[in-house]
């Protein structure tokens, strides 16, 4: 973080100082004891599991200059606080606000690119900052930092060099985003979609919208708000905002827009990147045809932030995959591909993937499934249908992993699999239901061929990416 004294700190969070807490934050804020480097601040936070003031001795002896903290124990100087994590919040904000501040010391001004949506937040965030990053020093959060420790921690680690600073923001209910930004006001806002993740927390659709379009609802009227035109609800925000409205897409309405979609053999998307009077082609090396949205979208946000379309092409068409268990598309040795797309899932999501695996060239698709959460009442039939939209999308063999998923196996012979007969039998649909990884990975092993294309995915707590792994770990040197 930019320098700052302690006493400086304290002003920001309005926190009390420890009589020893003299000196300067000259390295990084963290929350992770283990993390903390000689001149950090850490922040002591009350989690479910661990509560950072155990590790206050810790952060101390790994160097700490101070903790934010509520409880000091005498082992570290401390910025006493009620709640280290709202803390963390106004000191981000304090940061936040004086390097937006006019003309920034280095004599250029911050752009804060805010992202949300229901899927896709983390796959855009990882292409816009690749692509701003050949524009200039550019501060983009690791995996998913999306929340009120992730978001202010990603905001802490901008200095006066920053030219870009790119933000996840995540929402399980109205206020969360309005909350994110309240820490740092973005200058550019982007809304990918609106679909079912966290559909039971928030009950509606509707209501997912309300709470992602608080992010254009934020934006001051010399900003930009990136709306995509093809999801009825994204667009309907527009009224919400005082900020120019771009809209991106497919459809000709769109002010960025993809034309003349193709997937390669390897199922990634080339298009021609339509802005303005500008036109200019993109490979894209991520796979699957949802990424083109995403792409949009990170289009849309770096042009706003001042780059030349031929740049931005150039840029998106050099971006790789950064975030791990997204689309992970991977050849074993013996032939088998494994797609480890474990990370999350939803509806939309599974959708995508889906979509992803029918690109693919392969002698037999295999999708291997285990249970999306957070679907509130609607959750059983939305499994079936995921179990017959897997048939339709051509998956050969569906594998239900787990209890919870059972419902998938059901779509998928409702919609004309089959349960019986060879696993690894001609071209009949098949469905099992396997009770866990463990079966799941013995069934595999067993029918796994050379050429098998097999997507794994589930919600993030159903740890299907430990199966990819053993898949792969299977394959190695047969
Ligand atoms: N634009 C999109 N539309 C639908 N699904 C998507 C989109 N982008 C990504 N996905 C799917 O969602 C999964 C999670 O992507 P991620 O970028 O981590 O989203 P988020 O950060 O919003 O949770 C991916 O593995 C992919 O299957
Ligand atoms: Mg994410």
């Amino acid at each position: 973080m930019i320098q700052m004294s302690l006493a400086e700190v304290a002003e920001a969070v309005g926190g009390r100082l420890t009589p020893d807490a003299v000196g300067t934050v000259a390295g990084k804020v963290t929350v992770d004891s283990r993390a903390v480097a000689p001149g950090d601040l850490f922040v002591a936070v009350p989690g479910e599991r661990v509560d950072g003031h155990d590790f206050l001795a810790a952060a101390a002896d790994a160097g700490a200059v101070a903790a934010l903290a509520t409880r000091p124990d005498g082992a570290l100087p401390c910025v006493v606080v009620d709640e280290p994590v709202a803390a963390l919040g106004r000191l981000a904000a304090a940061v936040h606000t004086r390097l937006a501040g006019a003309g920034g010391a280095r004599g250029h001004r911050l752009v804060t690119v805010g992202i949300t949506g229901s899927s896709g937040k983390t796959s855009t965030k990882d292409l816009l900052g690749q692509v701003l990053a050949t524009a200039g020093a550019t501060v983009s959060p690791p995996g998913s930092y999306n929340n009120d420790i992730g978001l202010p921690l990603t905001v802490l680690d901008a200095d006066e060099d920053t030219r870009f600073l790119l933000l996840e923001m995540g929402s399980r209910g109205r206020g969360h985003i309005a909350r994110l930004c309240r820490v740092a006001r973005p200058d550019v806002g982007v809304v990918l979609n609106v679909g079912s993740a966290h559909l039971g927390e928030f009950g509606s659709a509707d209501e997912i919208a309300v709470a992602k379009g608080e992010l254009v609802e934020a934006l001051p009227a010399g900003g930009t708000a990136v709306l995509n035109a093809d999801d009825p609800r994204v667009i309907g925000m527009a009224p919400r905002t005082r900020a120019r409205v771009v809209p991106t897409g497919r459809s000709a309405a769109a002010d960025v827009r993809a034309e003349d979609v193709a997937l390669d053999e390897a199922g990634r998307a080339g298009f021609t990147l339509v802005a303005g009077g500008a036109r200019a082609a993109v490979r894209l090396q991520v796979v699957g045809e949802h990424q083109v949205a995403n792409a949009l979208s990170a289009a849309a946000a770096a042009l706003a932030a001042g780059m030349a379309p031929d740049a931005v092409a150039a840029a998106l068409s050099a971006a790789v995959p950064r975030s791990r268990w997204r689309m992970e598309v991977t050849r074993r040795d013996d032939g088998v591909t494994v797609v480890n797309d474990a990370y999350n899932a939803n509806p939309e999501s599974m959708r995508a993937a889906l979509a992803a695996l029918a690109g693919l060239p392969a002698r037999r698709r295999v999708a291997v499934l285990g249970a999306m959460a957070e679907l509130g009442p609607g959750a059983a039939d939305e499994h079936e249908r995921l179990g017959r939209d897997a048939v339709a999308a051509g998956v050969d063999l569906v594998v239900a992993v787990g209890p919870d998923a059972v419902g998938i196996a059901d779509g998928a012979l409702a919609a004309g699999a089959r349960e019986d007969g060879d696993a690894d039998g001609g071209a009949d649909r098949r469905a099992v239901r396997v009770p866990d990884r463990a079966a799941a990975r013995e069934l595999l092993t067993e029918v796994l061929v050379p050429g098998d294309v097999v997507l794994v995915k589930a919600s993030r707590s159903y740890g299907l990416e430990v199966l990819a792994a053993d898949l792969l770990a299977a394959g190695a040197g047969a």
